[in-house]
């Protein structure tokens, strides 16, 4: 039994949904952890041949970490906290059976970067996609700095890192972000037919595919820990408190730019 996952398991296929209604599917710790017990099972298990991920509900794939949480940290606790998700990250990205986010909703921070780990993004029209952390006072810190590099360019990632723009579906198709772009009613249909469609290839080869793609970015590590480093050093910021204040409080931040 999971607290925040509603699991359904049908011929091999988990279709794993982010289910905290109350914060938009936002990712808090206990939702991590438990994506790393089922991404472990996934390792391990012949009966789980690929994983959906998706948010409960009609509004959100996942609207970022939770804000709430992030907003409690001390400077320690955020960089375990940046590596703690990177680590989940890494094993959706490096999980040797297929992974593909249905995305639903907003995907945001947190979600954003859930979306990108995963080997494929199938958008339904309604989705909008996201890095707002400077809205906080932060930058994302789950790997976000890297894969969106990686799937957009160095351009279009630091235009949409820096303004914290939300985009919607097409255009996030349009820069690469996404594969496809379906009608709302269509999303988990298309996914699962591309899903099913996979698993008819051989398994094994599938995943020298994964693992093949994932060794050329093996380089960037140092990136990952920058991300890290540097996620850890904007919560110690003034700004980081009035951001993060801010959305909790539900006003407009005033950015002073102190240390
Ligand atoms: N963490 C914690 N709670 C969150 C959250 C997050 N990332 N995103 C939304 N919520 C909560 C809101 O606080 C609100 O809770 P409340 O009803 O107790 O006030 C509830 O989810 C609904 O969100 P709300 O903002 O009222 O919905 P909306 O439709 O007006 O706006 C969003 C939707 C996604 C645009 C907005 O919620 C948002 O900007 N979320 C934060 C996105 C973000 O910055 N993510 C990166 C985090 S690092």
């Amino acid at each position: 039994m999971m607290e925040n996952l509603t699991i359904d398991h049908t011929d091999g296929i988990l279709t794993v949904s982010i289910t905290r209604p109350e914060a938009l599917n936002a990712l808090n710790l206990k939702t991590l952890s438990e994506l790393i017990v089922i991404l472990q099972q996934t390792y391990e298990q012949a009966d789980h041949r690929g994983i959906i991920l998706t948010g409960a509900g009609e509004k959100a794939f996942v609207a970022g970490a939770d804000i709430k949480e992030l907003s409690a940290l001390t400077q320690e606790q955020a960089y375990s906290f940046a590596q703690n998700g990177q680590r989940l990250f890494k094993l959706i990205e490096d999980c040797p059976k297929p992974v593909i986010a249905a995305v639903n909703g907003y995907a945001l921070g947190g979600g954003c970067e859930l979306a990108m780990a995963c080997h494929i993004r199938i958008a339904s029209e309604n989705a909008k996609f996201g890095q707002p952390e400077v809205n906080l006072g932060i930058i994302p810190g789950y790997g976000g700095t890297q894969r969106l590099t990686q799937l957009v360019g160095r351009g279009k990632a630091l235009e949409l890192m820096m303004t914290g723009d939300t985009i919607d579906a097409q255009e996030a198709k349009a820069i690469g972000l996404v594969n496809h772009v379906v009608p709302k009613a269509d999303l988990m249909t298309f996914t699962g037919d591309m899903m099913r469609r996979i698993l008819t290839k051989g398994p094994f080869a599938v995943s020298q595919v994964i693992k093949s793609v994932n060794a050329g970015f093996g380089f960037a590590q140092a990136g990952y820990e920058a991300e890290a480093q540097n996620f850890a050093a904007c919560t110690g910021n003034a700004d980081f408190v009035e951001g993060t204040s801010a959305f909790i409080e539900k006003r407009q931040p005033q950015f002073k730019g102190e240390r």
